[in-house]
């Protein structure tokens, strides 16, 4: 039988806990008390309270890295969004952002993919592991299920344009906090503002609720076209399920499938 705090046994604990990463190279015994100065040097040199003019004692990495207070970062997000001129500036600009904690265990942004002057631009949630192992948003599984939707309807990635409403992977694939979609809010209202599409597509409840505000299950807005309004421009925008939802739920397929035909109809039409 294995030992309940075998190496195993704790790896196990933590794969079903949905840990598959390490953060650092190196790893950090926590628990070891900090190193014993020496009695006689401790006399030598006892410890003095620091002149109140003092130079601050140089940071640790970890505290130099810390990101701005929430409301900080959801401000820097909005002044930084705003400055971009470009898709490629605004790419920039979010990969040098340290103000979503996403970032530091992500292994990279997310940005794009497909056609940034395609009529439909199809808004996910955050990148999941195959993402954030490529930098292409809807790669794994969901992303392949996401091909075959738009084949259905005349569509590849060439037709289309696809972000996530997050685009640094949250750890074990939970789902980002309020707080990190709220700093991340402006980079998506920018990208869409940059891009310029006629339409959405919003997969899923937090892409659909975050960008239309409404609060519902997503099995009652989907099918539904909302207003987004981006830069005082209204971009009709259409909710459905997310792919990986349906991976999940085949049986629901139908319903996407009545969405993805309404939204063929729009393009035939305008
Ligand atoms: N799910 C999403 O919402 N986005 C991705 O990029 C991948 C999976």
């Amino acid at each position: 039988m294995t030992e309940p705090h075998s190496p195993r046994r704790i790896l196990e604990f933590l794969a079903a806990a949905g840990v598959d990463m390490v953060v650092g190279d190196e790893p950090v015994n926590r628990l070891q008390p900090p190193p014993a100065v020496p009695e006689r040097e401790a006399e030598a040199h006892p410890a003095r309270p620091a002149p109140a003019n003092a130079a601050p004692p140089p940071s640790s990495p970890a505290i130099r890295a810390a990101p701005p207070a929430p409301d900080d970062a959801i401000m820097q997000a909005r002044l930084q969004a705003r400055s971009a001129t470009s898709l490629e500036e605004l790419a920039t600009i979010m990969a040098a952002f340290d103000g979503c904690a996403l970032k530091a265990t992500a292994s990279r942004l997310v940005f794009a993919d497909g056609n940034p002057k395609a009529r439909v631009m199809i808004i996910g949630e955050a990148p999941g592991r195959e993402e954030d192992e490529t930098g292409k948003p809807f790669v794994g599984r969901a992303g392949q299920l996401l091909d075959k939707m738009l084949k259905a309807i005349g569509l590849d990635r060439n037709g289309v344009y696809i972000a996530n409403v997050v685009p640094w992977r949250p750890p074990g694939n939970r789902t980002p906090t309020p707080q990190e979609v709220a700093i991340c809010l402006p980079f998506i209202h920018r990208q869409i503002e940059l891009a310029g599409p006629e339409f959405l597509l919003t997969m899923g409840a937090p892409a659909t609720q975050n960008l239309t505000g409404r609060r519902d299950g997503i099995l009652r807005l989907r099918g539904q076209w909302f207003d987004v309004e981006v830069a005082e421009r209204k971009i009709p925008t259409l909710a459905t399920l997310h792919p990986a939802y349906l991976l999940r739920q085949p049986g629901q397929k139908a319903l996407a499938w009545r969405d993805l035909r309404a939204l063929r109809a729009r393009l035939a039409a305008e």
